[in-house]
């Protein structure tokens, strides 16, 4: 698995850091406790950036997770966002809802579920995401908070898979192209 990875990006540290800022900026930005905050996960991608981010907000969180779809096997996004598992739940008017991604890369993903989580009555909508890449963007989108803004290669690890692989190294890395048939 490490031999295909080209270069660490983000290590262990560093995303411990931004976990940290992340998570005390949340804390200041949303500071009525009587409010109910929801972290809603975007599986799979998120789970491991999500899992570190919530043990280090200070204040009541709930959880909650949608499974969205819009990448093939590959690399390369198809562009339509497929709702593989709903929200199915009837209280979202008292939630302040915070979305957490693994990236941005074209944008449709994240522009299509803030809205359809607005429409649906959500109190409020925002976005949080580990990593940005906005050369590659299609829409036009800015995340709430972003982790890092990196450039245009396909990464994997901390959550972030190619075919499913990868996702369980603590560090993000560019994986090498030969591992993609690039
Ligand atoms: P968007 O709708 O194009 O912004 O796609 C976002 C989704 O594409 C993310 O949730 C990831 O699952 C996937 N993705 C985009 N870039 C990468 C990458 O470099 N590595 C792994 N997954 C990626
Ligand atoms: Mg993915």
């Amino acid at each position: 698995m490490l031999n295909s990875i080209k270069e660490v990006l983000l290590s262990e540290a560093q995303i411990d850091e931004i976990t940290t800022k992340i998570a005390e900026q949340i804390d200041k930005d949303y500071p009525n406790r009587e409010r109910r905050l929801l972290l809603l996960g975007i599986l799979k991608g998120s789970v491991v950036f999500m899992s570190d981010l919530m043990k280090k907000i200070k204040r009541p969180v709930e959880i909650d997770f949608m499974k969205v779809s819009s990448y093939g096997a590959g690399t390369e996004t198809s562009g339509k966002i497929n709702i593989i598992l709903d929200l199915h739940r009837s209280d979202l008017s008292e939630l302040d809802i915070l979305i957490v991604e693994d990236i941005i890369d074209s944008g449709k993903t994240l522009s299509y579920l803030v809205e359809y989580l607005k429409l649906g009555g959500a109190r409020s909508v925002k976005t949080c995401t580990l990593l940005d890449k906005p050369s590659r963007r299609q829409v036009d989108f800015a995340s709430d908070y972003t982790g890092a803004t990196i450039p245009d290669e396909f990464v994997v690890g901390y959550g972030l898979d190619f075919a499913e692989q990868y996702r369980t190294l603590p560090f993000v890395g560019i994986l090498k192209p030969e591992a993609y048939g690039g």
